[in-house]
């Protein structure tokens, strides 16, 4: 495995997708920064993390041998590798608010902005940007920001967090590689924050109303069982859960 490691560096997303506009890059490539000056975060939003306290990296995969027929497979093994390595560390509560922020409780632990490198229409290459707070304490305007360290008062060597998510993080991928799919998902929809609970959502019109979370598509809706037992799937953009 290469590992790139930065001292600061706008976003290991961007440098990632710089980087193999010019030139191969090593399958599992990571790349990892003390300091990220514009980190990245889901739907335009902006990453912040204090510096050295917390990991922010990105991994590099090539989708070419994989069967990439849906991107949201490597979203959920994802979340599901942080999930699992957060668990290993004793965290407690650990769940992952669809479709891929992981949580400890109500509270974020740790983010994931996947991008894919599009060539000749299919995807070439994701790049899995992590975000995860480990042993920062103060989350200034973020009252819903949590990391490992405020929860379990230890602090935490990034290097060891950092190879164990890594690791976990391949044998999800080789789980895509050998189609586990079922696998995948049912490990996925395991950990999902709110299911099967009575929950609030807000739709695209600003519409409230209730439902239960079941689980996902393939695609990566959110499937929501409605007060009339009516099935009902949702993209990212029609929905916020509001409690
Ligand atoms: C989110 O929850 O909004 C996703 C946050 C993803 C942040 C990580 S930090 C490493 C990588 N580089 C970025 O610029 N963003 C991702």
């Amino acid at each position: 495995m290469t590992i790139i490691k930065l001292d600061a560096i706008d976003s290991t997303n961007s440098f990632l997708r710089k980087l193999y506009t010019y030139k191969s890059v090593e399958d599992f490539t990571v790349v990892t920064t003390k300091l990220q000056t514009n980190g990245r975060g889901q739907m335009g939003t902006v990453w912040a993390s204090e510096r050295c306290k917390n990991l922010t990296f990105s991994v590099f995969v090539n989708t070419s041998a994989l069967q990439m027929d849906f991107p949201f497979y490597l979203s959920m093994v994802t979340a599901t590798a942080v999930s699992a390595v957060l668990q290993d560390f004793f965290i407690p509560k650990i769940s992952v608010k669809w479709p891929n922020d992981i949580l400890s409780q109500d509270k974020k632990l740790c983010g994931i902005l996947i991008e894919n490198v599009m060539k000749k229409g299919v995807i070439n290459a994701s790049i899995i940007g992590i975000g995860l707070n480990v042993n920062q304490i103060n989350f200034e305007n973020l009252p819903k920001a949590t990391s490992l360290s405020a929860i379990t008062g230890k602090i935490y060597d990034l290097d060891e967090v950092l190879e164990a998510l890594v690791k976990k993080l391949k044998a999800g991928i080789l789980a895509i590689e050998q189609k586990q799919f079922e696998t995948i998902k049912a490990n996925y929809e395991a950990n999902l924050f709110r299911k099967n609970k009575p929950s609030t959502f807000k739709d695209a019109k600003g519409n409230l109303f209730s439902g239960f979370i079941k689980g996902v598509t393939n695609e990566g809706n959110l499937r929501i069982v409605l007060e009339d037992n009516i099935v009902k799937t949702f993209t990212l953009k029609a929905l916020t859960l509001l409690y």
